[in-house]
């Protein structure tokens, strides 16, 4: 019977930055009610979705001895509930012999890994559900008959870029492409050649997870991919063999397939709104077919006919076919994040959340007679053979195949007979499998495992009294994955195709053959860059370095590990120092810090939102010039906050953008975040083809995320037009500067605007208004004319302005003028015949921003091989002390200057509780940190927001020097009516100045305008 998908959402606690940026808190449940309340709007009805479960994990809770989260007041869900309301129905079901999927949607950082897997004692709903499951086997066997057996087998694989890797088969990951997805005629798509390992306890499915998880944090790191657009599937296998009334042996199966999905932000948004590569990366593929899959599902249970499912459409929705709309029961658990700056996506989660309840599945017992399945299985591979032996080929198939891809039909051939070959290895392994005895092949892997627990076993050991890094990384479920002892003696640091191998192999962007070397002495540790770089406590090293306890260090721009000392740390703790551990967060806050950020920053929520945005592209901005560098692209990055008005925006907030710098013209685009993460995420898959020693890795400049057309225009900067004087009737003539969003001067533009009849003639000279106020109801006309540009950026080919005057919808635009000093000749006429009060005051009070935008000269040559210089040479010249980062050895000159050697302290986290629980041996063993929470970095933060300061306050004063120098104007008008109302024709200079209260600062000519009267200026004015 068709059921309908279970939904729960699950509402996380604030993390520290939510705390102290004093988040407000946009989640409110009620029973299995959720209400979500916009920011921009507190006061509003909140909107309101029913689900089957709404649980309350935000607050109410302690954290017990053991560390575990434990309610305090009846509304807090925590582990176990929701393992016994979701976890315990699939266990059940697993039991009785149905498939059944769990996934978790919801944005990066919303609590996805923590209900699914959990973290520390807090264990989620995989580890619950496995140690339940052999609760249950065990309890069975102990009344078991001799024909009675349970079997439990376990894969793990990961979907990145639309590429499946087998956690549990390192070489598989390594292969090019990863590996394939074949569709069987009947059971549906599945993963070529998927390592299923036999399982005999809880335990052995914890090591494989654990080995599961290393495999990824190895391949993460290697690939600088992005963990969290990774989405990883562990598929339980639970056969259960028991005789039935009649004595004859049933088998009844059930796939259990625990899905943490990738992180579902901007999943469509992305690919940044006007870049010409924006479809181009596959990295969202997966879960933008899948919020397709489930629309199309849901239309189809409301009854729309003809809707098509698009499946087909990505790996993710292939593989999780039956989860979504066949033979399983399936549950949803959407992830919320509590606070108010994640309003927008928590809201499209609890949509995507609220579309998937419509959907059906059908799930059946999956239960036969052994016999029958072994006998179908056997008849099948007859078949097949015989189809391979006579060439034929099925229906089945050809629409196994269809879609497969436009190939030529001889290709498509041999992909359907590698196809069936693949399938006859599968059934005669299944029969293989059937044959043998559950006990054989349990044997077979514990034998296979035997040497990799012993190894892991004796890493454990070996931890506790030898110096290693352990690594940190963004996902806290990746972190204090990976480990490298360095024992007595040296031990060299190096990529894998370093000869001989070296001790201590790291591999990815920027790692070298010889990339550094550590030594051990009696266990005083120093580490030494050779010929790449490496950063100690976020300060690069030029000299052998001594390491302690809990150093931070990074090797080339992404591999970060903590060094841990067991000795060192022993000694800490018995002379009562605290040693406190590292996290990813800390660790990159430092290192931005140590970049030169040294202001204290201010504490608005502004600021610390900012502040955020910027610890985050950081390591992004560095990865995409380290791999500019290794591929010689000739682009350098740097990040740049962007005020609104800097935008042509007359209100917003401050954002963090992107400036891709040429290196050899030095043309400049600013890339705003969601464009810059979208290339990034090409750029990795260039240098993915790279590594992989793909040929085709180049590709032509139109696909090239380093490349941006020189025609692509960027805005050269902004100019305020005050309009005051047009209120008076008067005309505005001025020569106004370009101002850019640093507050750098980009030139100058000069324009004209003057009041005329609607016919465009001027006016007559008593047609100027005392008081603005005359104008309403009144008609006004002017012209407005933007002459010329002067002294615009060098590299300008081409230029033009654009605005928008009062209530316009489109902007205005000048004709293109060519180079630094560009001729615009533009005029147009305004018709205003009957003037508003609104719009009378629009004149008096505000501006009209021009915005000058380029297109610059193209001579870059792509390759640059004949400029003879490289990537890094180019980088190397360049001055941005932005990244310049600075030296160890400094650093700790200064610190010993003041006397203090210390080491940066770093908050001390609940997840050190498992360390504690250690002390008793004498000895702390690194225990993962605990998630990463990311933190602020107030000098970081503040030299960005320091230039967009100042860009504000230049743009202030000159916007208060045009304000008063508008009211001058005003003044000086009222006085030449007064004069001439009396008959006089002259003003002197004097009087003027009296007016004004003797000139001084405040001259009421420019100084380019008294330039060009001369001396005359002084004297006297005549009346017009
Ligand atoms: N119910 C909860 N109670 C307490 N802490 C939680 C809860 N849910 C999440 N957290 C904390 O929030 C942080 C982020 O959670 P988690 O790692 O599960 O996010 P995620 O959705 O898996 O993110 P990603 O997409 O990056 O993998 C972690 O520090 C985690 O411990
Ligand atoms: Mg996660």
């Amino acid at each position: 019977m068709a059921e309908n998908v279970r939904v729960a959402v699950r509402v996380r606690p604030f993390n520290d930055r939510e705390k102290q940026r004093k988040a407000s808190l946009i989640i409110d449940m009620r029973g299995n009610s959720t209400y979500i309340k916009n920011p921009e709007d507190m006061g509003a009805e909140p909107r309101s979705f029913a689900f089957d479960y709404s649980y309350w994990s935000h607050d109410e809770f302690k954290e017990s001895a053991n560390g575990y989260l434990e309610p305090t007041g009846g509304r807090y869900a925590d582990q176990r509930k929701v393992f016994n309301d979701l976890g315990q129905g699939v266990l059940d079901n697993a039991w009785k012999g149905y498939n059944c999927s769990l996934f978790a949607y919801g944005q990066t950082g919303s609590g996805k890994s923590y209900s699914m897997v959990g973290y520390g004692s807090n264990k989620g709903i995989v580890p619950i559900f496995c140690e339940e499951l052999f609760k249950g086997v065990e309890a069975k066997k102990a009344t078991a008959g001799e024909n009675e057996e349970y079997q439990v087998t376990l894969s793990m694989l990961e979907i990145y870029n639309e590429q499946v890797r087998d956690l549990l088969n390192p070489k598989s990951i390594a292969q090019k492409g990863g590996l394939k997805v074949r569709q069987h005629p009947s059971k549906g798509f599945y993963v070529e050649s998927l390592v299923s390992c036999p399982v005999s306890s809880y335990n052995d499915i914890e090591n494989k997870i654990s080995e599961g998880t290393r495999n990824r944090t190895v391949a993460a790191t290697n690939m600088n991919a992005t963990s969290s657009r990774a989405h990883t599937i562990v598929a339980i296998t639970f056969v259960q063999k028991t005789p039935n009334e009649t004595g004859q042996s049933m088998t009844r199966t059930s796939v259990v397939n625990l899905v943490d999905l990738a992180g579902s932000e901007r999943a469509e948004s992305t690919g940044a709104t006007g870049d010409r590569l924006k479809e181009g990366s596959a990295i969202n593929q997966s879960l933008s077919t899948l919020g397709n899959v489930i629309s199309a599902l849901a239309d189809l249970s409301m009854g729309k006919k003809k809707t098509v499912v698009p499946y087909r459409d990505s790996v993710l929705t292939k593989l999780l076919q039956n989860a979504l709309g066949g033979n399983s029961k399936t549950i949803m658990i959407a992830a919320l994040s509590p606070a108010d700056i994640n309003f927008d996506e928590t809201l499209s989660t609890l949509r995507f959340a609220d579309r998937a309840k419509a959907i059906k599945t059908t799930a059946t017992v999956n239960e036969s007679p052994t016999d029958k399945l072994i006998r179908e299985l056997r008849e099948e591979n007859a078949r097949l053979m015989e189809l391979l032996k006579t060439g034929g080929i099925t229906l089945e198939q050809l629409s196994a195949n269809a879609g497969a891809g436009g190939q030529n039909p001889n290709q498509e051939i041999e992909e359907m007979k590698k196809a069936m070959e693949e399938e006859l290895r599968k059934n005669q392994e299944e029969i293989e499998n059937m044959k043998k005895t559950w006990q054989e092949r349990l044997a077979e892997q514990e034998n296979e495992n035997k040497s990799n627990v012993d190894a892991e076993l004796k890493k454990q050991e070996e931890k506790k009294v030898i110096p290693h890094f352990w690594n940190l990384h963004e996902d806290p479920a990746l972190t204090a994955m990976i480990v490298h002892f360095t024992r007595e003696g040296t031990s060299k640091i190096g990529n894998k195709n370093a000869s001989p191998a070296p001790e201590i192999t790291i591999s990815g962007l920027s790692i070298q053959k010889q990339h550094g070397v550590v030594t051990n002495k009696g266990g005083v540790v120093k580490i030494k860059a050779i010929d790449g770089k490496i950063l100690v406590n976020g300060a690069k090293i030029t000299k052998e370095t001594d390491l302690h306890h809990n150093d931070r260090v990074l090797f080339g721009p992404n591999h970060l590990y903590v060094f841990h000392h067991p000795q060192d740390e022993a000694k800490n703790f018995k002379e009562g120092k605290v040693t406190e551990t590292p996290t990813y967060d800390t660790a990159q806050e430092e290192i931005a810090k140590k970049a030169g950020f040294m202001d204290k920053a201010g504490k608005s929520e502004e600021d610390l939102i900012l502040q955020e945005d910027v610890i985050q592209m950081l390591p992004m901005v560095n990865e995409a010039d380290a791999m500019s560098a290794e591929l010689d692209k000739k682009v350098k990055f740097e990040l740049a906050l962007v005020s609104p008005q800097a935008r042509g925006l007359k209100g917003g907030k401050t954002e963090v953008m992107v400036k891709m710098r040429n290196l050899e013209n030095g043309n400049e685009w600013l890339w705003d975040r969601n464009k810059f993460i979208n290339r990034k995420f090409l750029m990795q898959e260039m240098y993915q083809n790279y590594v992989e020693g793909a040929d085709d890795w180049d590709v032509p400049k139109e696909k090239d995320p380093f490349w941006e057309d020189a025609d692509v225009e960027v805005l050269i900067g902004t100019v305020h037009v005050h309009l005051m004087s047009l209120s008076h009737k008067l005309d505005i003539e001025e020569t106004l500067t370009v101002t850019n969003y640093q507050g750098k001067e980009n030139g100058h533009i000069e324009i004209e605007v003057m009041p005329c009849t609607p016919k465009g003639e001027s006016l007559g000279e008593d047609d100027f208004l005392d008081d603005p106020k005359e104008l309403v109801g009144k008609e006004l006309n002017f012209k407005f004319k933007i002459n010329f540009g002067r002294g615009l950026p060098s590299n300008m080919r081409q230029s033009c302005c654009k605005f928008k005057f009062y209530l316009d919808n489109q902007y205005t635009s000048t004709a293109y003028g060519d180079g630094m000093n560009p001729e615009y000749k533009f005029e147009k006429l305004f018709k205003f015949p009957k003037c508003s009060q609104e719009f009378v005051d629009y004149l008096m009070e505000s501006v009209a921003v021009i915005e000058v935008w380029g297109k610059q000269k193209d001579t870059s040559s792509k390759g640059g091989a004949t400029l003879g210089s490289d990537t890094k040479q180019l980088m190397a010249r360049e001055k941005s002390n932005l990244f310049g980062l600075s030296n160890y050895e400094e650093e700790q000159a200064k610190l010993k200057k003041i006397g203090d050697n210390k080491q940066t302290p770093v908050k001390k986290k609940g997840g050190n509780k498992a360390a504690d629980s250690n002390k008793d041996n004498g000895v702390i063993i690194p225990v993962p940190p605990p998630p990463a929470e990311k933190k602020q970095n107030d000098q970081q933060v503040n030299a960005y927001k320091k230039q967009a300061d100042d860009a504000d306050r230049r743009a202030k004063a000159a916007e208060q020097r045009a304000a008063s120098s508008e009211s001058q104007v005003s003044d000086i008008r009222s006085l030449l009516t007064q004069k001439k109302r009396g008959g006089a024709d002259t003003i002197t200079i004097a009087e003027l100045e009296a007016m004004l209260g003797g000139g001084g600062g405040r001259s009421t000519t420019s100084t380019a305008q008294k330039e060009h009267m001369g001396d005359q200026a002084s004297k006297a004015c005549t009346i017009q």
